[in-house]
Order: C-alpha cells, then sequence, then structure tokens
C-alpha cells in the first residue's frame, strides 16, 4: 500500500470519461483500492474517485455517513461510518428535489462551493469480489454518492453549480456557514 499523489482542478484526467473496470476482482484493481484507502484517509477525506489518483477507471470509494454535525470537533474523518467500495457505478435520481450545500473536493483544494443535487437517489455496482451492490441513498450520502461518480464522467463540482458567487476559498467560510473541516469528497 502507498499513498498516491491526488490530481488537481487543471489536470486532463479530471476532465474525461474513466474507463470500465474489465475485471473488478483483478488483484491490480485490489492493490488500486488499497491505495485510494489509503490516500483518503491520510488527506481526511469521505470520499474518493480513481482519476483523483491518476488512474482513469470507473471506481469510487466513500464513507457511508449522514449529514455531517457542524462543529463536530476533530471528527474529520468518520471511524464508524462503513466504507462503501463501488465498481462500475450507476446512478438512478428517484426524486425532483434538489437541495444546496456546501462540498470541498480534494482535487480543489482550498475552496468549497454551494452546489445542488438531488437529495434521493439509487445506486449499484460491483465489490472487489465481483457482488453486486444496490443501494438507495438520501442526503449528505446521495450528494457524496453524486459528487464521486460526476469524476468518473469529467465533472468537477463547480460545473454544477449555479451561482459561482458562491465558490470561494475555505479561509472565508466563516462569512457563509461553510466551516473549513468541512467533509472533502
Ligand atoms: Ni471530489
Amino acid at each position: 500500500m502507498s499513498i498516491r499523489k491526488i490530481s488537481r482542478m487543471g489536470h486532463p484526467i479530471l476532465c474525461r470519461p474513466a474507463k470500465v473496470v474489465e475485471d473488478p476482482t483483478a488483484a491490480e484493481v485490489k492493490d488500486l483500492i488499497l491505495d485510494m484507502i489509503e490516500t483518503m484517509a491520510d488527506a481526511q477525506g469521505v470520499g474518493l474517485a480513481a482519476p483523483q489518483v491518476y488512474e482513469s477507471r470507473r471506481l469510487v470509494i466513500f464513507h457511508e455517513v449522514e449529514e455531517p454535525e457542524s462543529g463536530a470537533e476533530g471528527d474529520e474523518s468518520p471511524p464508524g461510518a462503513p466504507l462503501i467500495i463501488l465498481i462500475n457505478p450507476q446512478i438512478e435520481i428517484l426524486t425532483d428535489e434538489m437541495e444546496e450545500d456546501w462540498e470541498g473536493c480534494l482535487s480543489v483544494p482550498g475552496l468549497r462551493g454551494l452546489v445542488p443535487r438531488y437529495t434521493h437517489l439509487r445506486y449499484s455496482g460491483v465489490d472487489p469480489e465481483g457482488h453486486l451492490i444496490e443501494r438507495e441513498a438520501r442526503g449528505f450520502h446521495a450528494r457524496v454518492v453524486q459528487h464521486e461518480c460526476d469524476h468518473l464522467d469529467g465533472i468537477l463540482y463547480p460545473q454544477r453549480m449555479t451561482d459561482l458567487s458562491k465558490l470561494i476559498f475555505d479561509s472565508e467560510g466563516r462569512h457563509w456557514d461553510a466551516p473549513p473541516d468541512d467533509e472533502m469528497v
């Protein structure tokens, strides 16, 4: 296992659709997953997509966290939240309702933005053993899934924003009720 470098906004790998993982049970895929888990933990992230470690593959990992408690002290990593590993994920949106909330991204360091996301969806994919995963998600869980799967389609959260005046520096978040220690995905 090793900690990988994280790609940043502007690198072409973050702008193009990632490739389907042909064999989700392959040893090299397991190695990549282990590196992604270590890299995400080191960066204190909640989610990570393979293109964020320069691998153009349809693979995401994320902690299944509920709404982060604002002001929860020193609680950046959610140790109790289950880790979901999703290969070749697909999303089905189950509502017209969207909700705005602040997002940060490990590939867009130092910034955060107010992003509208659907509040209810179903996602599916395959785990590293080749088993089908199918889940419903709401709220923050659904937000993280949309953010991570967008990475696989070459989309970063600023492209989902409707008001770029709400793209701000972390360090100015206090003016906007966007705490700088919010969850990064
Ligand atoms: Ni991200």
